[in-house]
């Protein structure tokens, strides 16, 4: 298969792109008042609205056919069907089979996966029941009401996200901390916070060798053997979410207390997997499996919906026009509700450690752009940091604004005040504000002629700054589900269309190793160390620096 940008499809998408970018959105609406109506599709609970995008009806059928071109629908089909599409790492690509409680066979190297899958889904629940009913305990007798979730990426980013905006499920008396991050302030945190009696480690790391989790699960246990003192307090009080069983048996955790999956399931597509314990845990395993159908239903629309009428294929599609033809390099995630203040975060991960590529699956490298720069963080606080620049900055980035009909934490007329905001912010940067507007709008509060020239033009909006709109009714455990699976289709048919592997990430592997290198250089606290000349002229001034900081500040420890 070419590189798309050889297709006859990507050229006719070149074409219509200058006059697209001239056309202003508010000119779309006023000459097409359906517009709303039209360009929008709903499934498994949610509303998109993609009208607020640079488009016409020949430009969309132009998008759809880059789709085809892209042989997207055999790509969705060798996903489902667990053919080996992750090629650099030769594994099949399997989540959604962790949420098909249906009997359909899922298979990888022959395998029907299905089954154990299944199993795994019930030692979890029963795990869970067992630790809310209290009959699995803490070492002495105690009730494990408090989870400390050690993981960091995809084994920290979805459950950490999901807890937070499935608050209104939580079962009651529990408390789940997330640590992730090698910074010891992370984990003193949590452990200031908390009863080693009554708390369960969840150790969660698919390859169980990621240095910030394995770093953070040795000092969590060594707290819980000083707090206990005794050893044997480990087997109780820590279990493992992970693929490598014999390093979760060398960290002292055994078989009954590990929760496997498999290398099907891709990090930051885990959170379906044993990965989601965490939350399971703190939203009851009930709770979970709602999450699971509603991404199951998303699964079959992605599956079955054609490509015209296909909500992930068309959020990719849009993407991939603001991208690569209207050169956009920014993409926000907006959501105006508290409870998704991390699912920009998890996005990032999702979308960038996915997408993030500059080589074709051969080894191209690719001669157009991929994945945009994504950012976030819940409205209306974003509105009151970094919209001025989505407003009037010299960049144009595109949005999504997400949002439920209905409050998880109705209070007064909060939630009238959130949605007002929520659908005035795209339409203000649809629409826009015109010179000859804002200079009316002056001169008849008074201002003279001199004054308005001078303040004018900083008043104007320029308008046509593209966004989706995804309405959810409620946000609960099936509709997050749904939404979280959206993203996930939305990334693969993207990768698809730019002819990439969504599912490595060998772009983290440098900064690893070379922080291995760089480690022993560091000096210990109060020691000092020769000094560094063993990397390039930046690196060695900062170590030297560092280590006589270090080595100095004998106070510090
Ligand atoms: O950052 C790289 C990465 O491999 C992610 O893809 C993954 O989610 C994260 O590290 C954590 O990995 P693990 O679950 O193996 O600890």
């Amino acid at each position: 298969m070419p590189l798309i940008n050889k297709t006859p499809e990507w050229a006719a998408l070149e074409s219509l792109s200058e006059a697209a970018a001239a056309t202003p959105l508010r000119r779309r609406f006023s000459e097409d008042p359906a517009r709303g109506e039209k360009y929008a599709v709903e499934a498994a609970g949610l509303y998109l609205d993609y009208s607020k995008n640079h488009f016409d009806q020949q430009t969309f059928d132009a998008l759809v056919a880059l789709a085809k071109a892209a042989e997207l629908e055999a790509a969705r089909k060798a996903m489902f069907s667990g053919e080996p599409i992750n090629r650099t790492e030769n594994r099949a690509v399997l989540h959604p089979a962790l949420r098909d409680f249906s009997l359909r066979s899922y298979q990888v190297n022959g395998e029907d996966v299905s089954k154990a899958v299944a199993r795994e889904r019930q030692k979890i629940g029963a795990f869970v029941d067992a630790v809310s009913a209290g009959s699995i305990k803490g070492a002495k007798g105690d009730a494990l009401d408090t989870v400390v979730n050690i993981g960091i990426g995809g084994s920290d980013l979805g459950p950490l996200m999901a807890v937070d905006a499935l608050k209104p499920y939580w079962t009651e008396e529990r408390r789940t901390f997330f640590v992730s991050n090698v910074d010891g302030r992370h984990l003193s945190d949590a452990l200031e916070a908390i009863d080693p009696h009554r708390t369960l480690f969840v150790v969660a790391s698919k390859t169980f060798t990621t240095q910030e989790t394995m770093t953070n699960a040795a000092s969590a246990r060594a707290w819980l053997v000083e707090k206990t003192g005794d050893e044997k307090s480990v087997g109780a009080h820590f279990v493992a979410l992970s693929t490598n069983e014999r390093a979760v048996t060398d960290f002292g955790i055994g078989p009954d207390r590990m929760f496997r999956f498999w290398d099907w399931v891709g990090g930051r597509f885990s959170l379906w997997s044993a990965i989601g314990l965490s939350l399971a845990l703190q939203i009851g395993h009930r709770n979970f499996d709602d999450m699971l159908r509603g991404a199951h239903l998303m699964d079959e629309h992605f599956r079955e919906a054609p490509l015209e009428g296909n909500m992930p294929l068309i959020l990719a599609l849009m993407g991939v026009w603001n991208r690569n033809f209207l050169k956009m390099s920014g993409h926000a995630v907006l959501p105006y509700d508290q409870g998704l203040h991390r699912f920009p975060a998890y996005l990032q991960q999702a979308e960038m450690e996915s997408n993030g590529k500059s080589v074709a699956m051969d080894g191209a490298a690719l001669p157009y752009a991929s994945a945009p720069t994504i950012f976030g963080e819940p409205g209306t606080n974003g509105q009151h940091a970094f919209y001025q620049l989505l407003h009037q900055g010299s960049d144009i980035i595109a949005s999504d604004f997400i949002a439920p009909a209905l409050s998880g934490a109705p209070l007064g007329d909060h939630h009238e005040k959130l949605l007002a905001n929520f659908l005035a912010q795209p339409r203000a940067l649809m629409i826009g504000k015109r010179l000859e507007d804002v200079s009316e709008e002056m001169k008849a509060s008074g201002r003279t002629a001199a004054e308005i020239d001078a303040l004018a033009p900083h008043k104007v909006f320029p308008g046509g700054r593209p966004s989706n709109t995804i309405l959810l009714e409620r946000l609960e455990p099936a509709t997050l589900g749904a939404l979280i699976a959206l993203y996930e289709h939305k990334i693969l048919c993207q990768g698809v269309i730019w002819g990439v592997n969504s599912f490595d990430q060998w772009g983290v592997e440098l900064g690893k190793t070379l922080a291995k290198q760089v480690l022993p250089d560091i000096a210990p606290l109060n020691e000092e160390k020769a000094a560094v000349t063993a990397y390039d002229s930046s690196t060695n001034t900062l170590i030297n620096r560092i280590n006589k900081i270090r080595s100095e500040n004998k106070s510090n420890d």
